[in-house]
């Protein structure tokens, strides 16, 4: 893919995460009326959901009907080799909840990379953004990572769900403690990345995550000058895998805390 059509279909993307948000926001200031199906344990969904996956899915039938739409509600619509990866929401069980952190993410991936990122907080109004080899931004203007080298000053991001077994999530949070590291735990995998990207936390680590959850932040990460663990292996669209984010200097200590976990 060349600079012209990447740059064209950046905007794009741009502007079909902010529709999506819009509608998501309205849908979140009269969630009560929503009715919450449920596709697991712990693991909710609503037509919000629904329908701003298919907003981003019409607006790309409109403008980019060559290229392929992996969703989390409606799964692979497969066309071209140039795939969009969306989560239409981010956080939905804090959407359901009327817990203000939640996101749209959306991710380009060609050739088996992510090279345009959005993740799109329309609650707070933020917008973060990066396109491969031309750095990471949060509504318009550079982030970078925390320049923190030193895990006892450190504060990540953990997330869980039920796709993985509590024990070894457990044992993450013994061995982050007993080594001086805090953590939060927020409930969006997406914003979890945005947050390591401008420095509001220092690194990010969920033992099992879906593609759609960080399609959009493995690239702001990278371009935020994070480190990020190898996501994207042959089959991660149908698996999943773990994800480990972080400041340059708190990658591999982290690495070794929960490898030992
Ligand atoms: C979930 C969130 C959560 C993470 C889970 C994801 P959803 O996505 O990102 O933080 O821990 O692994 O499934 O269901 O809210 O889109």
């Amino acid at each position: 893919m060349n600079q012209d059509q990447l740059n064209r279909r950046a905007e794009a993307a741009e502007a079909a995460v902010r529709e999506a948000g819009a509608l998501a926001l309205d849908f979140y200031r009269r969630r009560g009326d929503l009715k919450i199906d449920s596709k697991g344990l712990q693991d909710v969904v609503s037509q919000a959901d629904h329908d701003c996956e298919s907003l981003i899915e019409a607006f790309l039938a409109r403008e980019f009907p060559e290229d392929s739409l992996l969703g989390e509600e409606g799964g692979l619509r497969q066309n071209g080799p140039t795939l969009w990866v969306v989560d239409p929401i981010d956080g939905t069980s804090n959407f359901l909840r009327g817990v203000a952190h939640w996101c749209v993410s959306l991710g380009i991936v060609v050739d088996g990379r992510a090279l345009v990122g959005f993740i799109y907080d329309p609650a707070a109004d933020e917008m973060f953004s990066a396109v491969a080899g031309r750095g990471a931004a949060l509504n318009g203007e550079p982030i970078r990572v925390s320049g923190e080298t030193d895990i006892r000053r450190a504060r990540i991001g953990l997330g869980f769900s039920y796709r993985t077994a509590v024990a070894p999530h457990a044992r993450d949070v013994e061995t982050l403690l007993d080594a001086g590291c805090e953590y939060l735990r927020l409930g969006s995998g997406a914003l979890g990345l945005a947050y390591t990207a401008c420095g509001r936390l220092d690194g990010y680590w969920e033992r099992h995550i879906n593609l759609w959850d960080v399609a959009g932040g493995l690239v702001i990460v990278e371009e935020a000058g994070g480190r990020i663990s190898d996501f994207m292996t042959r089959d991660v669209a149908t698996t999943g895998n773990e994800i480990l984010a972080a400041t340059p200097a708190l990658f591999d200590p982290l690495r070794s805390l929960v490898d030992k976990a």
